[in-house]
């Protein structure tokens, strides 16, 4: 197959690694693309949100599969522009790909559907918010309807700070991601994971689940983020973990979707809260996670590229490939004004390619004549594999001090020092 990826970041950086090696892949190209999918494939300078671009040359290109990357490119309408013209595509339509981009749409959906999920009230205004807030009790989650990067979510311990947040968003901060729909969550309690179905347009299979850290600081300390740091799989979960997820979530999204009449083509990815009661559902993604993708694709074995083709063409075969190698941990670096900016990193000055066995570095950077030219924010995963996730853990931080005293004068990224260890 000739396949296309579409995006630029870290996670289209570890899915063309894994494609590429796959036996079904002949060749592989991706739009924009970054310095790790040019080491194996063509790019194309086109922006992941441009379908009709994206289109034009995947037809002279003959693709025989597209594998859309980022929430952007799948709210954009890249996958009904691609499905129209009958190219075997990886990633949903927009309709069903608002359970991603409106936070309120999938709250909606998972209370018409009986999914579990914490108790809201959607807001529109600061005067709605502060009727909204009059009698809350315990924390509240405010949440920005529309996709924010990450950044759109703020856990409050109290209604008062709740207000605050929300003073800001509706006077100089603005919502993020633009609107003025606002979600009020109740904070739920328990431990976090994400858990990746495949949907084939008929029914979801589960391969594979992680624990992400979406804190900037140790000890889940300050703002959210897009995620610092992620391991698979994830540790100390009830067994029958997959079971309840396919009956309580899985199961019931599929009945909702085909009751409403769309299909869905690509990852589901499952934001749980593991509450005393069991999975609650945080958010849903469309997309694969950014860093997930980077610990669960050295873990996958068989023929990748095949399996997103089964998916694309309605018939996904489980068995083609499995997502059961050794645990893996990944430690993200960023540019030490992330998430509130993402200033330019120019010149990493560090070797990249380190290849030890088990560690690679997936990076969301162009490299230019030596030059790592990354746009800011998260830079690079470095992701190790272990017998088992302790030793995947020490082998993910050796590589991540190897690559710190590497790096040029002047440059600093930042990074979580507890990635895995509060299992
Ligand atoms: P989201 O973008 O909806 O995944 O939210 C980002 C992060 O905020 C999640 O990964 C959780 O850590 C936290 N969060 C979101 N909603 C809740 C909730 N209802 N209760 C507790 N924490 C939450
Ligand atoms: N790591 C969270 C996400 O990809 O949305």
């Amino acid at each position: 197959m000739r396949i296309l990826v579409v995006g630029n970041g870290a996670r289209e950086d570890a899915l063309s690694w894994r494609l590429s090696r796959s036996e079904s892949c002949d060749a592989l190209f991706a739009a924009p693309g970054n310095a790790g999918t040019a080491s194996r494939g063509t790019n194309w300078a086109i922006p992941a949100t441009d379908g009709k671009s994206l289109l034009a040359r995947a037809l002279e290109e003959r693709i025989d599969l597209v594998v859309l990357g980022p929430e952007t490119a799948i709210a954009a309408g890249v996958g009904d522009r691609f499905r129209d013209a009958k190219i075997p595509t990886f990633g949903p339509n927009r309709a069903p790909g608002r359970l991603e981009s409106s936070k309120i749409f999938a709250k909606r959906f998972m209370e018409r559907h009986g999914i579990p999920t914490a108790k809201s009230r959607v807001v529109h205004s600061l005067a709605h918010a502060e009727k909204a807030l009059a009698d809350w009790r315990g924390g509240c989650v405010v949440k920005a309807d529309g996709l924010a990067a990450g950044k759109g979510v703020v856990v409050a311990p109290d209604a008062e700070r709740a207000l605050a947040v929300l003073r800001d968003w509706y006077g100089t901060g603005g919502v993020p991601g633009g609107g003025s729909d606002v979600l009020l969550e109740e904070k739920l309690e328990g431990r976090e994971l994400s858990v990746f179905a495949l949907g084939d347009g008929k029914r979801f299979t589960i391969v594979g689940a992680a624990c992400d850290y979406k804190r900037a600081g140790d000890g889940d300390t300050g703002p959210n983020t897009g995620g610092m740091g992620a391991y698979s799989p994830p540790a100390g979960f009830p067994d029958d973990l997959e079971r309840l997820v396919a009956e309580r979530v899985l199961e019931p999204v599929a009945r909702g979707l085909a009751g409403e009449n769309e299909r869905f083509v690509g990852v589901l990815y499952c934001g749980l809260m593991w509450t005393a009661a069991g999975p609650s559902v945080i958010e849903f993604n469309v997309r694969f996670g950014d860093p997930e993708t980077q610990v669960l694709m050295p873990r996958v074995r068989g023929d990748f590229a095949k399996l997103l083709r089964g998916a694309a063409d309605g018939a996904l075969d489980a068995s083609v490939a499995t997502f059961d190698g050794d645990p893996c941990v990944g430690v993200v670096l960023a540019t030490p004004d992330y998430p509130r900016t993402s200033s330019p990193l120019r010149d990493l000055g560090a070797d990249v390619s380190l290849g030890d066995a088990g560690v690679a570095f997936w990076g969301a950077s162009n490299a230019r004549d030596g030059v790592v030219d990354a746009g800011g924010g998260r830079v690079l995963t470095v992701t190790a594999q272990g017998a088992d996730l302790e030793r995947a853990r020490a082998n993910a931080y050796r590589a991540v001090d190897v690559l710190a005293r590497r790096m040029g004068a002047g440059v600093s990224l930042s990074y979580r020092s507890d990635i895995a260890l509060d299992r």
